[in-house]
């Protein structure tokens, strides 16, 4: 298993929409345990392999307390939604931001596991958001694209300042967080 490195805000290449992954074979389980142990390293709860440059539809979380239930949702579609729920979101590629977004409350989703089995999944709370959240990422979609024109186009000022400064250490801001991290 490798850490992978995680493309942060205004990456161009977070824009690309993933394609459907076509088998399910030794790559794709490797790089969902890569993906796995980035997300846990990182502390995040969900993540799109678009986020680590990979633009095949594969999404892995875990919103467990304890952090030992991985799902991984290869191919996944939303078969049905319902609802509406706001939430604050934070983002692995777009570090120390978080905005409320609206969501669907409820989902169905299929996909495929990391062993090509079919299965179907209703949804509801953190782990809708977070899917739906992780799915956006496949289409090129980052949760501040939800934001007004005014708010996103301060953001990316910042983060262009940010990338030129020296990096900050990881661990900065990270007591601040309170919102998951998806
Ligand atoms: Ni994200």
């Amino acid at each position: 298993m490798a850490q992978l490195t995680i493309l942060h805000y205004p990456d161009p290449r977070l824009r690309i929409k993933a394609k459907p992954v076509r088998e399910v074979d030794e790559r794709i389980r490797s790089l969902v345990a890569d993906m796995l142990e980035t997300m846990y390293e990182e502390s995040g709860i969900g993540l799109a392999a678009t986020q680590v440059n990979v633009h095949e539809r594969v999404l892995v979380l875990d919103i467990s307390e304890d952090r030992d239930q991985p799902l991984c949702f290869i191919n996944p579609k939303i078969l049905h939604s319902e609802g509406e729920v706001s939430y604050e979101e934070g983002c692995l590629s777009v570090p120390d931001i978080f905005e409320t977004v609206s969501r669907a409350e409820f989902i169905r989703v299929a996909a495929l596991n990391e062993k090509g089995e079919h299965f179907e999944m209703d949804a509801e709370g953190l782990l809708a958001i977070c899917i739906q959240h992780e799915m956006d990422h496949l289409e090129g979609k980052l949760f501040v694209d939800y934001l007004s024109t005014l708010k996103r186009s301060r953001l990316k000022t910042k983060f262009r300042k940010k990338a030129k400064r020296a990096p900050v250490s990881r661990d900065a801001g990270r007591s601040r967080i309170s919102a998951p991290v998806i």
